[in-house]
């Protein structure tokens, strides 16, 4: 994924309404995750459900790399063969890690306190994303990375020798950058403390715990504490990946925006730590049931039924943005057709994800003719109350959520929309295009 690839222009154009019943993929972070702690682990685990996309295969990739046996028994089933906690080997060639923030972050973390060097790249979007906010943290712990200036890939990480553990405040609130130090700890010596300033998602936490390690998330006056114990031993699990909230998001708005639409999506992952979109989206006025509530692999899961909706824009609460951070962009697109402003503080997070989602969504939106007021942490979206010009080509920067959210915008516009770029999709929804057509969705390229 490193070279260039050819870009992929894509349309969407309105045509009636979404019916149907939309199998949504295994979630991306949850996949990252069972691969990872599969191979830190002693013993097979099982993953079935695992998202076929681009990143998670690169994850898989890296994993063999550093010694794991990891299989792919087809139809999202793996095993992976650990090799425990401190078994990693020095990988022979350069890790490509494609588009995948979460893995090269979380892979980097998990190899720095074992004595063992890697070099680690990706597509020119991962390359012009900030390391430094991993490798600092990371050298704490004894580990040296070498890259190019400001820290960006490619990188060497130099791993520690007789890692001790650490006690570091994160300055942002991540999930990469708290993994990345849990991963790292479990090679340390003594007891390391993430302290993050808003909860973020907390699939690790969930997982380590799962395959045997000794860890606790307190909450204190200026955040939360986790707390891991080092050398454990983890043991191997069997994982059912939970279906992605992050990719649901997508149907789940289209048919809130395209009239006359009503969609049902199965086992959808209800993880607190990930549901903010849709307590947003039923605050503005969405229709949505969230039936069969339950618990499925430690997560909780239910069934949504989604009828399009006349939508208000409403001020999203800023600390709600960690819950919902990769979902700015396709709300920003449902925010486009509600009837007012819709207000979104407190994410200069997503200056620095796959591209500056911030610029990219206010570009975007002017071009379809949406008004929108932008700022280094903010983004204000005008509604047009159901009546979006369209008409305009959005580009996409490497994003596949940029993407998949002006696609999703074309479907209820007046004027069919294009995209410059849609490969970008595969990464982490590559059933994207087929998933909306079936849903009656008129998708081309
Ligand atoms: C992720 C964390 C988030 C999110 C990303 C997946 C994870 O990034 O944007 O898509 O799996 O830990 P940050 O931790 O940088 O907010």
């Amino acid at each position: 994924m490193a070279g260039h690839l050819t870009p992929i222009p894509m349309a969407s154009q309105s045509v009636g309404p979404l019916k149907g019943t939309a199998i949504i993929p295994g979630d991306k972070s949850v996949s990252h995750r069972s691969l990872i702690l599969g191979a830190l682990s002693v013993g097979e685990t099982k993953i079935s459900g695992l998202l076929l996309g681009q990143d998670v295969l690169d994850t898989a990739k890296a994993m063999s790399a550093f010694g794991a046996k990891v299989t792919d028994h087809g139809e999202g089933n793996f095993s992976v063969n650990g090799v425990g906690v401190g078994g990693f080997s020095e990988p022979v060639d350069v890790i490509d890690c494609g588009n995948a923030g979460t893995g090269v972050r979380l892979i980097m973390g998990a190899m720095s306190t074992s004595p063992i060097n890697a070099t680690f790249t990706g597509d020119a979007s991962l390359r012009s994303r900030p390391m430094d906010r991993i490798t600092d943290p990371l050298e704490l712990f004894g580990a040296k990375s070498y890259g190019r200036t400001n820290g960006f890939l490619p990188l060497t990480m130099v791993g520690a020798r007789d890692a001790h553990a650490i006690r570091y405040i994160s300055p942002h609130p991540s999930a990469q950058i708290k993994s990345a130090i849990l991963l790292a700890g479990l090679n340390a010596l003594g007891e390391t403390t993430l302290i993050e300033p808003e909860k973020t998602r907390d699939h690790t936490e969930r997982m380590l715990s799962g395959f045997g390690a000794d860890i606790e998330t307190v909450e204190i006056k200026d955040g939360f504490a986790i707390t891991l114990q080092g050398r454990p031993e983890l043991t191997a699990q069997d994982i059912v990946v939970p279906r992605d909230p992050s990719s649901a998001a997508f149907p789940v708005c289209a048919a809130l925006i395209v009239e006359g639409s009503e969609i049902f999506l199965p086992n959808i992952c209800l993880n607190p730590t990930r549901s903010g979109l849709f307590t947003t989206l039923v605050e503005m006025g969405a229709d949505i049931e969230f039936e069969n509530n339950r618990l499925e692999g430690g997560e909780p899961v239910a069934d949504l039924r989604v009828k399009s909706s006349c939508l208000n824009g409403i001020e999203v609460p800023p600390n709600r943005a960690p819950s919902m951070i990769d979902e700015y962009p396709i709300l920003s697109v449902v925010a486009a057709f509600a009837k007012g402003k819709t207000i979104m503080r407190g994410i200069k997070e997503l200056r620095v994800k796959e591209c500056d989602r911030i610029d990219a969504m206010a570009r975007g939106l002017e071009t379809m003719g949406v008004t929108v007021e932008e700022g280094e942490d903010y983004l204000i979206v005008h509604g047009q109350n159901g009546e979006v010009e369209g008409g305009g080509t959005a580009q996409t920067h490497l994003d596949h959520r940029i993407a998949m959210s002006f696609l999703c915008l074309g479907l209820a516009s007046k004027k069919s929309i294009k995209v410059d770029d849609g490969h970008a999709i595969a990464t982490s929804f590559p059933i994207f295009k087929s998933l909306m057509t079936d849903l009656g969705a008129s998708i081309t390229g």
